[in-house]
């Protein structure tokens, strides 16, 4: 009697699993696609500001190279930040292209990860690479005696590379367990990348151990750096106000309010993204403020540093003669 119960049970869990989980292997990401009269504008608006970006980041990281007045640890993390940046947008920003153009948006499941993957890992570096620039700052203002003893070459060099591991290590981590879940659909992703709540959404499995793991990294990946990053600006502020003279004023905080924009543009989307409640009268701010950190800030990061700054115009002008004086093989002045 009870093996027969047995038998009974085991089919109709059998049955079960033919009808309901019916494996998935796309994705559909939205996208804009709620605005079909729009995809024209939205593509011309998109490549217009990638084109802008990469090529803004690109003379970033040309001039911290090639000018050796740059040759300072904030230049330095200058023109990694901007190498990240290009390849933040250019985890999401092609592939959104694409699916404006040609209207195909379907993305493979293992695909949908990738994406996750490396555009959770660059953005989780940058966290970390903006508390060390926040750090960098904190230690020339408020310690300018120490300054050089305390930032050097090899020290820059290990903390960008203690900023890799960390975001390497953590999102690997999720990134592995994402890939044990199966996806049973619906397939629908309403978004223009593929973000890890969308996804976990759409998942038959077991997500408490993804998402338990996700809060705990999320915890140190982004509590920490941003604790760190709005102290260091705190004291600045402090410490420049304390300032005597109103030249020594105004140089300090025309060094780190650059810095401070860039900052408040990041963590004020990632904010307004992450932690507000995600209702349907939301949803059209939620997407807003994920093309704020993910398509804008790259955009402007280089026109706020280059603005803003007299050694980076200085440079600018420099490294331009050098090229025009090479290009028309005249004497170098
Ligand atoms: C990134 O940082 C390293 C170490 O400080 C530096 O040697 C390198 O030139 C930087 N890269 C760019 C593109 O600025």
């Amino acid at each position: 009697m009870q093996a027969l119960f047995h038998k009974i049970l085991y089919f109709q869990q059998y049955i079960n699993n033919r009808t309901d989980r019916t494996i998935i292997t796309h994705f559909i990401l939205l996208g804009f696609s709620d605005h079909p009269n729009l995809q024209v504008l939205l593509f011309w608006s998109f490549l217009t500001i990638y084109v802008l970006t990469v090529a803004g980041n690109i003379i970033i990281v040309v001039l911290v190279v090639a000018d050796l007045h740059l040759h300072t640890p904030m230049y330095f993390f200058l023109g990694n930040l901007s190498c990240l940046e290009i390849c933040y947008t250019s985890t999401m920003v092609p592939r959104l292209l694409f699916s404006l153009l040609t209207g195909d948006r379907a993305v493979s499941v293992h695909g949908c990860i990738m994406q996750y993957f490396f555009c959770a890992t660059l953005g989780c570096t940058e966290c970390f690479l903006l508390a060390v620039m926040s750090y960098d700052r904190y230690l020339a203002i408020c310690r300018p005696l120490r300054y050089t003893y305390l930032m050097n070459g090899r020290i820059c060099f290990c903390l960008l590379v203690i900023c890799w591991i960390a975001s390497l290590s953590n999102i690997s981590t999720i990134t592995s367990l994402l890939f044990k879940l199966s996806f049973c659909g619906p397939n629908e992703i309403e978004h223009f990348f593929c973000d890890l709540s969308p996804m976990l959404k759409l998942s038959c499995s077991d997500i408490h151990l993804v998402e338990l793991v996700n809060f705990i990294f999320a915890s140190i990946d982004i509590v920490p750096p941003f604790l760190l990053t709005l102290i260091s600006y705190m004291i600045i502020i402090i410490n420049i106000l304390q300032m005597r003279t109103k030249a020594s004023r105004q140089k300090a905080f025309s060094t780190c309010s650059s810095h401070l924009i860039v900052v408040i543009l990041f963590y004020g989307s990632l904010t307004c993204v992450y932690l507000l409640p995600e209702t349907e009268t939301m949803k059209e701010l939620h997407r807003i403020f994920s093309l704020f950190y993910t398509v804008f800030t790259p955009m402007l990061n280089p026109l706020i540093y280059s603005l803003r700054n007299r050694e980076v115009k200085a440079a600018v002008y420099r490294t331009a003669a050098k090229i025009a004086s090479v290009a028309l093989k005249l004497p170098l002045q």
